[in-house]
């Protein structure tokens, strides 16, 4: 018996009256022609559009040679192997290119040129004087009796410390973890196929984000020289252990798929330090202005990463989403849960003793607030992994009921 190794793209097909191709069954595993004739004929395989992708790459070189017999327009019996062939058809997730000419992609990006931050706005310039640096209504430890205690100034360079914070945040979320993942969809690696366009949107979002990096980075430094209060040493933030700790549970071959989950739950969140602190008019403009700059642009990756989403998911295997989808509450937690040691350096600064951190934070946040304010944040992602069908799964909606998600 011959046996071949093809190396299948991933091949979509149109359900009638649906909008968006759908990935094939066999996606899932190692299929010989015999399990694949099956499931054809299953499924309906009348879609010569979408076997192209087989037929032209990998079986035709096959039939060519005369390996195997090509049949033509009939459903159900695509291939006729010669009884001494037995082919086994390997799916892979890393397809070489291909294009769907009908695809109903609708690019955001269209005013990108003239629109985006980095395109038109200015840098932003500190001016001195203001009272606040941060909104105290979203620093829950800021109002807590063991700081008021330590007096107004105290008080004021805690939210001082919070805007560092959230600046240092803000560039090691792009550089960490956004542009690897939009630079791996723009350079065609995200593992899964894409319209033309939305690789060329994703350098578009490179861009944006590595000038939002470099606009935080800029304005802490402003910061520091107009309050005189110096930025301390700031570790890198929480959600980078906690996401390697997901990712390590995962079997070699989805590895990296925590990053681009990850990377669509940060991206379709709207946090309320974007949307709140650019109205907030106790603060210096160029705070306000800044946010508001990202948080323009954020807009435009929220629905580019949500559209990211409903092709990313048909695409997994089921077993690959038996895998990760109960693993997608902690990826959000991982991102919305508050990280007590970057607020630590800030309460040191302004004479907290240990054991005084410890209470601050035990009271001012417990366990409870953190849950509703995650699952708060949480409720567009949660919105959009319950659309694509995540929540199908069993263990997976356990596992969102379990985190308070739903
Ligand atoms: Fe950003
Ligand atoms: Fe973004």
């Amino acid at each position: 018996m011959e046996a071949h190794d093809l190396d299948l793209v991933p091949v979509r097909r149109r359900e009638p009256g649906s909008a968006r191709p759908q990935a094939w069954p066999f996606m899932d595993g190692r299929r010989t022609v015999a399990e694949l004739a099956a499931i054809l004929a299953e499924t309906g395989a009348g879609d010569f559009h979408d076997l192209a992708h087989i037929l032209v790459r990998q079986v035709a070189d096959l039939a060519e040679s005369g390996h195997i017999e090509l049949v033509r327009g009939t459903p159900g019996s695509l291939w006729r192997p010669p009884p001494s062939t037995t082919l086994v058809v390997a799916a892979t997730r890393q397809g070489p290119d291909a294009h769907e000419p009908d695809d109903d992609y609708r690019s955001g990006f269209a005013g990108w040129y003239e629109r985006a931050s980095v395109r038109g706005k200015p840098r932003r310039i500190l001016e001195p004087g203001a009272p606040v640096y941060f909104s105290p209504e979203l620093v829950p430890i800021a109002a807590h009796p063991v700081l008021l205690g330590k007096g107004e100034s105290a008080v004021r360079q805690i939210l001082v410390h919070r805007l560092f914070g959230y600046l240092h945040f803000t560039t090691e979320l792009e550089q960490i973890a956004v542009i690897p993942v939009a630079s791996a969809i723009a350079r065609g690696r995200s593992g899964i196929h894409l319209p033309e366009q939305m690789r060329g949107d994703a350098y578009k979002i490179v861009t944006d984000e590595a000038w939002h990096a470099q606009f935080s980075y800029d304005l802490i430094r402003q910061v520091e020289t107009e309050t005189g209060t110096a930025v301390p040493e700031l570790p890198v933030p929480a959600f980078v252990d906690r996401l390697e700790k997901i990712d390590s549970s995962f079997p070699e071959s989805m590895r990296g798929l925590t990053a681009l989950l990850f990377s669509i739950v940060s991206e379709t969140l709207i946090s309320a330090t974007l949307s709140e602190l650019p109205r907030d008019s106790r603060l210096p403009a160029a705070v306000r202005e800044v946010v508001k700059d990202h948080a323009i642009d954020e807009g435009r990756h929220h629905s580019y990463f949500k559209e990211f989403l409903t092709r990313l998911w048909p695409e997994l295997s089921v077993a690959d989403r038996r895998t990760v989808g109960p693993a997608l509450p902690g990826i959000i937690d991982a991102f919305l849960r508050p990280d007590p040691a970057a607020l630590l350096p800030g309460l040191r600064a302004v004479g907290l003793t240990a054991e005084e951190c410890r209470q601050v934070f035990a009271e001012a946040m417990p366990e409870e607030l953190i849950r509703r304010d995650v699952a708060a944040g949480a409720r567009p992602a949660v919105k959009y992994f319950t659309e694509v069908g995540v929540l199908e799964d069993p263990r997976t909606r356990d596992a969102f009921e379990a985190h308070e998600l739903l």
